[in-house]
């Protein structure tokens, strides 16, 4: 069991929850996620790692509710405890594998979109750890669903939009990035984690400001484990995985309409069925271990 040491309201059906997880918080990296079950025939929920603290032996989550399953999850209060926390899985940010030197040469932004904010914080904290400090543009709806902004504000450069103005500046993230940019600044690297509309948006918006975009294509998994099939997805003209191969992939090489709608048509039992017949079964091998169907 993995006791519950903190919850936290972060906005409406949004929660923040300090998880007691010493094998995942000692092996974690930024970028990664979790597989988490709240009972034991609970379904698994992926989710990306938002904050671990070695010492500490923990792990933190953000949970939005979304539907039964999350709303089991955010239900647990603190003292009680998650049945499972299964990680860290998926590959880290390729920025835990570069030097500080050659991180400093870099001009970061990220983009993140609503509960997306959460994972986009231990990047940040990783470069400001590493003596860099990059721009975040943190874009919400409104003023009460924007999250984490005293989290942010003294390890970056902050910019806040909503999309309905009530707070920071007005408008999508994207007009966000293209403002920043005509005021003068330049960014070699962009790295966006939110829903997929976002990213999908943001990708074409920074091919045409030729900025490299780096996307988390985390929406799309169910199992988290390459078992299921259901994050399959086409990345130049490669197949890919999101939950083995990523989740994090070139934003420019994505197909992210494919992507959208298999995300829809996996929803319904109907539509898994016809992309077990379209496809063989769901399982391509994404494990990497099996052979596929074999
Ligand atoms: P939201 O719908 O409130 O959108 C957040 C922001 O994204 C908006 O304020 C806007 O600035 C931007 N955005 C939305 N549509 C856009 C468009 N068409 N063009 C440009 N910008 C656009 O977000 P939410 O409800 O908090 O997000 C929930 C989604 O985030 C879920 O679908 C979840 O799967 C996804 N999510 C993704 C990740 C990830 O790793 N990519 C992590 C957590 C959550
Ligand atoms: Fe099931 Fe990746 S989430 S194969």
């Amino acid at each position: 069991m993995y006791p519950v040491l903190s919850k936290e309201k972060l906005s409406e059906n949004i929660y923040r929850f300090v998880v007691e997880a010493e094998n995942v918080s000692r092996h974690c990296l930024p970028g990664q996620f979790l597989i988490v079950k709240t009972f034991e025939n609970s379904e698994r929920i992926p989710l990306t790692i938002c904050d671990y603290d070695r010492e500490k032996k923990t792990v933190t989550i953000v949970v939005q509710t979304a539907g039964f399953s999350t709303q089991l999850m955010t239900d647990l209060k603190e003292g009680d405890a998650f049945y499972d926390v299964v990680g860290p899985l998926g590959k880290p940010s390729e920025l835990t594998g570069q030097t500080p030197e050659e991180l400093a040469e870099k001009k970061i932004v990220f983009v993140a979109g609503g509960v997306g904010t959460a994972p986009v914080y231990p990047q940040v904290k990783w470069l400001y750890e590493r003596g860099v400090k990059c721009d975040v543009i943190i874009g919400a709806k409104n003023k009460d669903l924007v999250i984490m902004e005293d989290e942010f504000k003294d390890i970056c450069n902050l910019y806040i939009t909503t999309d309905d103005g009530s707070y920071g500046r007005n408008g999508m993230v994207t007009k966000a990035l293209e403002d920043l940019v005509q005021e003068g600044k330049q960014y070699d690297l962009c790295i966006a984690i939110g829903p997929m509309i976002m990213m999908k948006f943001v990708c074409i918006l920074t091919k045409k400001l030729s900025i490299p975009t780096i996307v988390s294509m985390n929406p799309i998994m169910v199992d988290g484990t390459g078992m299921c099939g259901a994050c399959r997805l086409t990345v130049g003209d490669e197949v890919k995985f999101a939950c083995v191969d990523g989740p994090e992939f070139d934003g420019h090489l994505v197909n992210f309409d494919e992507a959208m709608k298999r995300q829809q048509i996996y929803k319904t039992e109907e539509g898994r069925a016809m992309l077990a017949a379209k496809e063989g079964k769901t399982h391509h091998g994404g494990c990497g271990n099996c052979g596929g169907e074999e």
